[in-house]
This record gives structure tokens, C-alpha cells and sequence, in this order.
């Protein structure tokens, strides 16, 4: 079956014209969300229904294939039309959300469906954040469920601040009034300190129509509006032009040597020709000279709109910066608080390093502490080191480089982010900033006369870093153990960094747990740049299980030479071996947590050397490294 609804995978040119078409008429984003089951699809679908979207011969074929299910008078499975589509929206995988459009006399809609996977909330976050109200679906037989407690936190977090508590199947409690309050009740209770500016319940069933369109005879006993005309009535205009300019750079347009542009969406506010602006980076004043659209110059543009704007002066300005006006400049810094929900089965880490997406802007990022986690149950703090699937924390994090951003509260589009995965850039989480910190403490480097390349021209070497990788009895620190004795007879200057001699000393604090390990290659990879600036050839032989940090040990290293070098030995030859006795005593389940075992290993996709540990000998893979690094 193929529906004529317009989604977000039909051309941009399809959506663009239908909306042309209904300028005249104000636009209401909404999405839906409660839990699995709660018949979000059968309202989709009466919604599109009722609002006569569905053509003659899809109403013949949708009353063809809503035989033997469950109907309501029209002989018609609604979830059918919705799941219809998202069988069709499934071929285009990567579409988390399907943005459906329908229309009715007084207004349009776009509805933000989230259907598939649930059980996340990535999805539904997602929706939330270009959303301006929310259709809280609550099954009447069920009554308030954490997961719509979670939908419900994460809607007031991202900012939605209309709710709609659809209580539906209201038939199956045959119309009961009764049911119809206490859930109401709940939900009020519940929802109290998330303070959304309006709560509507509303009983009805998406299935038979029930308080759909018009007032259901079944329900004398309920006074308030019905599901359809509320939402053409409801006002939700939240002034962006009223808010501070912002003007985020997307691109710096520079199509001939005449001409430097910068173009964007304008965030909010109002911008004019001659207007007085400031750079967030660099604090520099520009004026606005003029500004471009495909349609021309305009005098001034407004929150939404795409234009590229030129200034009087040159100033640096490149993707990612923000354009304010003076006196109202966004906040600029490489810290801040926010909350975040944490989206991934990969839970998340202090310490570990992640792309932080914001607006324009994308800087490498970590979660430097978690102060609190929040219960969606009871909106309680809860403590804990780890963000897992669904939670939400207070934290604060740390760029890598100072970046342009307004709090949550102020400014939606300027104070909202995303967490992403550095290697398999996945959508880990997302977060709301509450406000800026200032770094800590004021450092700066102290820069020396002797440098790293003096210190290692004076010991005959380059100052340069080998990363061995690889599990335990692997053969690491046998090889490199070979390599060091090699480079000292040479006469160079050679150090082994070994996992378990530093942990008897500066990292004996550390144990096994995943965060654990994060922090030990942290330190390591910190001591082996300090050790590499001492002009040393260093040399670090750590199981350094996870992509991720082995990454950041390689960025930690900056300019200096890393090699990373996987020694990859099969486990049933390091269990063979067994030089420690540990993976016996871990097969015994005295050793948690072991490598290999039950802790895992991420394999390098891309090291810099690859070495077959299972095939050849420590003597032979040691020369191989040699020959490689040192016999040019
Ligand atoms: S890493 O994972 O954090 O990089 P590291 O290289 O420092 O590990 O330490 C590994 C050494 O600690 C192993 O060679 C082994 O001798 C010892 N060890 C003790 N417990 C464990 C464990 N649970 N998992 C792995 N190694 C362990």
C-alpha cells in the first residue's frame, strides 16, 4: 500500500510546495510519545483519517487489509496506514524520525512519529526538540507508566512546553469516568514540578473516534474540548524574534575574491543592515553591510530564515561562530552544565571522549563529571559514576577548544547538543546546557628554550611514542621489551611504560572497570607525551581495550610520532600461555571483569602496525617493529 502523505523522505521540493500552498494557515509541530502498545499509530492514522488525507482507493485497499483485526465503525485499522508507511520509510535506514503532514480548515500540522525501536528514547528527543506540543499517549487500562514519566522529563527537559495527555482506549474501561480522573490525577501529580505552561486530558478512542473530532456520547460526563479541535485552536507562539540575536555560522561563502559572505539560519532575533555585531570567538565588532538571499537584499531578516550576511570590515569568523548583537552576546566557553540523557547501550564515561555537536559547532568533548543522575520515577537525585541506557545526569563537560552556546532556557537552538561517538558516529545522547563555567583554573603553558627536538637531537633520535595493544599474555611487553634492548644497544634512549608496573605505583588506585581502564590510558598516555617531550623513544605496552581511548592517547600525543601496534595474539594462545595464571583464576570466576573474558576487547580496525602473535616469535615480531620504525 502507498499513501500520498508528503514525508521526510520525498523530496525537500514536495514538502516545500504543499507548505506554500497553506501559508495562510498557522503550522502546529507536535509529536507523540508514551509507551509501547498505547495505539500511538492508530491515532496517527485517525488523525490523517479524519482529517479526509486518505484517498477513495486507499480507503478500499485499508479496508481490505483491516479484515480479521481490530476496527472501529469504519471497518478500518488505522495503525495499518502509519505502518504502512513506516514499512516504506524503513529502506531509508538512517531516518530516525518520519515527519508526517496533514492539514484541516484551520491549520496544518506536522506530527514528529517515532515508531521502531521504542524502547529508545533517541527517537523521541529528537522529535521532541523541533516539537511544540506533545500528545502524551496513556493507555486507559494501564494508567501512568515510567516510560511516561521518562517521555515526559525528557519533553519538559528539551523544552516542549504543551502537553496533551491523550487517555486512550477509553472504550475498554467502558467510558469510566472514574479511570479517566485518577489517571488525570497521576499524571497532574507527577507532572506538577516539570511546570509545562498547559496540561490538557483528554479521554478517547483512537480506534472508534471517541472525543476525536467531536464530543462522544459515551463520555457525557466529560466537559472539555475534543483531541482535534484543541490542537486547531491551541496557541503555542514562543517569540524567537523577541529573543537575542543569534547568527550561527554555517559557512564562510566566498565565491570570488570581491565577495566574503556568511551564510546561516538565523536562530532568533532580528538582524538589519548597519546593525553593530560582535564575533563570539573573537569578541572583534563588525557592522552588518548587507544581507543576502537567493531572492535578493533584504533590509532586515528574522529568526528562521536562511540568509548570508556580509560585514563592513574583514574579521575572522569560521564555521561554528555565532554573530550577536553587543550587550547580548551568547556565553563563551570550554565548560559548562547541563543535563543529559544518555541514549546508547555504550554507557557513558567521565573521562571519555566524545564529539559534541551544538548547533554549527562540533568540538571533541568529555563529560568531565556526573554530579547527579535524576529518577524519572519520582524526578529524585540519584547518584551515580555512569550513564546507562535511558538515564538522565547532571553534568558538566569540558571542550576541547571554547565554544558559543546560551542556556537552554534562554535560547533552544543555541542551548541544546548532541553526543556522538568518535568512531562509529553514532548519536549517543543529548543534552541541554543550564550555564557556563569558567575553567578552574587559569593556565596557560609556559613555553621553554629547550625544547623536544633539542632534547632529542642531543640523545641522536626522534622523540616518538609505540603504542603496543593487545590482550593480556599477548606478548606485548616481551616484544617491546625486545625492541628496548635493540634500541640501547644502539645506543638510543628507550623507556617501557608497562601496564602493570605503573599500576603499582601511579595508577595503583585504578582497578578493571571500564571506567577505570579510561582513566589508566589517560594517565599513561599523558606520562608517555611527557616522556616523548623529554626527547625519549617510549615505548607503552598497555591492553588499552577500547578504540576510544586509544584514539585519545593519539591526539594526547599531538604532533609527536604515535605508532600504534597491535599485537594480535588469539585468546586460546594467551590463555595457553597464561604467564600470570589469570585467565585461569578469571575461568574460575575469582578475576572480575577480565579481559577477553567478560570485559571487552575492541579490536584496532586501522593500528599503524598489525603483528601475528599467534604465528611468529617475540624475536621475530620485535624486528619487524625495529625494522619499520628505526631502519628507514
Ligand atoms: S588496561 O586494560 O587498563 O589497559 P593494563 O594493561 O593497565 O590494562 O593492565 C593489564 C594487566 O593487569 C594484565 O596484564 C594483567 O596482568 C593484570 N590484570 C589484573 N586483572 C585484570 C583484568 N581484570 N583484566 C585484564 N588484566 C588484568
Amino acid at each position: 500500500m502507498t499513501v500520498q502523505t508528503p514525508t521526510s523522505k520525498t523530496a525537500g521540493g514536495e514538502i516545500a510546495h504543499w507548505l506554500h500552498d497553506q501559508t495562510h494557515k498557522s503550522l502546529l509541530r507536535f509529536l507523540t510519545c508514551g509507551s509501547v502498545d498505547d495505539g500511538k499509530s492508530t491515532l496517527i492514522g485517525r488523525l490523517l483519517y479524519d482529517s479526509q488525507l486518505i484517498l477513495d482507493d486507499q480507503l478500499a485497499s485499508l479496508k481490505n487489509e483491516s479484515r480479521n483485526r481490530a476496527v472501529g465503525e469504519e471497518g478500518i485499522d488505522f495503525s495499518l496506514l502509519v505502518d504502512g508507511l513506516a514499512a516504506e520509510r524503513e529502506q531509508g535506514i538512517t531516518i530516525d524520525v518520519a515527519y508526517r503532514f496533514f492539514t484541516t480548515d484551520k491549520r496544518k500540522f506536522i506530527v514528529a512519529d517515532t515508531p521502531g525501536h521504542e524502547q529508545y528514547t533517541r527517537n523521541m528527543a529528537t522529535g521532541a526538540s523541533n516539537s511544540d506540543l506533545a500528545l502524551v499517549l496513556i493507555d486507559a487500562r494501564k494508567g501512568v507508566l515510567t516510560q511516561t514519566r521518562r517521555h515526559s522529563f525528557i519533553l519538559s527537559l528539551i523544552g516542549v512546553r504543551h502537553v496533551v495527555v491523550v487517555i486512550n482506549k477509553i472504550d475498554l474501561v467502558d467510558h469510566n469516568e472514574a479511570v479517566f480522573d485518577k489517571i488525570e490525577n497521576d499524571y497532574r501529580a507527577f507532572a506538577e514540578p516539570l511546570g509545562f505552561d498547559t496540561l490538557q486530558a483528554i479521554p478517547i478512542s483512537a480506534l472508534r473516534g471517541d472525543n476525536i473530532l467531536k464530543p462522544s456520547d459515551n463520555t457525557p460526563w466529560y466537559k472539555g474540548p475534543q483531541l482535534l479541535p484543541y490542537l486547531e485552536e491551541i496557541d503555542v507562539s514562543e517569540d524567537r524574534e523577541m529573543a537575542n540575536m543569534r547568527f550561527p555560522v554555517q559557512w564562510v561563502n566566498r565565491p570570488n575574491l570581491d565577495f566574503r559572505g556568511f551564510s546561516g539560519t538565523l536562530a532568533s532575533g532580528v538582524v538589519r543592515v548597519g546593525d553593530d555585531v560582535l564575533v563570539a570567538s573573537s569578541r572583534k565588532p563588525a557592522k552588518i553591510k548587507s544581507i543576502v538571499t537567493m531572492d535578493g537584499e533584504l533590509r532586515e531578516a528574522v529568526a528562521g530564515q536562511a540568509v548570508t550576511v556580509t560585514l563592513d570590515r574583514e574579521v575572522d569568523i569560521s564555521r561554528g561562530d555565532i554573530l550577536s548583537h553587543p550587550g547580548e552576546t551568547p556565553e563563551y566557553s570550554n565548560q559548562f552544565q547541563a543535563r543529559v540523557i544518555w541514549m546508547h547501550e555504550e554507557a557513558a564515561y567521565t573521562g571519555r571522549s566524545y564529539l559534541l555537536k551544538i548547533g554549527t559547532q562540533l568540538v571533541p568533548a568529555t563529560i568531565t563529571t556526573i554530579k547527579h543522575k535524576t529518577d524519572v520515577n519520582t524526578l529524585e537525585k540519584v547518584p551515580g559514576h555512569e550513564l546507562h541506557l535511558n538515564e538522565v545526569g547532571t553534568v558538566t563537560i569540558a571542550t576541547d577548544k571554547p565554544i558559543a552556546f546560551d542556556s537552554y532556557g534562554t535560547n533552544r537552538l543555541t542551548g541544546g547538543f548532541i553526543l556522538i561517538h568518535r568512531v562509529s558516529n553514532a548519536t549517543l545522547g543529548a543534552g541541554v546546557i543550564d550555564f557556563g563555567l569558567r575553567r578552574g583554573h587559569n593556565l596557560t603553558y609556559q613555553d621553554f628554550d629547550v625544547n623536544r627536538q633539542v632534547r632529542a637531537e642531543r640523545k641522536g633520535q626522534e622523540a616518538q611514542i609505540l603504542w603496543f595493544t593487545g590482550l593480556s599474555g599477548s606478548g606485548k611487553s616481551t616484544i617491546a621489551n625486545l625492541v628496548e634492548k635493540r634500541l640501547t644497544a644502539e645506543g638510543k634512549h628507550a623507556y617501557i611504560l608497562d601496564g602493570d608496573n605503573v599500576r603499582h605505583g601511579l595508577n595503583k588506585d585504578l582497578g578493571f572497570t571500564e571506567q577505570s581502564r579510561i582513566e589508566n590510558i589517560r594517565r599513561v598516555a599523558e606520562v608517555a607525551r611527557l616522556m616523548a617531550d623529554a626527547g625519549l623513544i617510549v615505548l607503552v605496552s598497555f591492553i588499552s581495550p577500547f578504540k576510544n581511548e586509544r584514539r585519545m592517547a593519539r591526539e594526547i600525543a599531538a604532533d609527536i610520532r604515535f605508532t600504534e601496534i597491535f599485537v594480535d595474539t588469539p585468546i586460546e594462545i594467551c590463555e595457553a600461555r597464561d604467564p600470570k595464571g589469570l585467565y585461569r583464576r578469571a575461568r574460575q570466576g575469582e578475576i572480575k571483569n577480565f579481559t577477553g573474558i567478560d570485559s571487552p576487547f575492541e579490536r584496532p580496525e586501522l593500528a599503524d602496525m598489525t603483528l601475528d602473535g599467534g604465528k611468529e616469535s617475540a624475536v621475530e615480531l620485535a624486528n619487524e617493529v625495529y625494522d619499520h620504525l628505526f631502519h628507514l
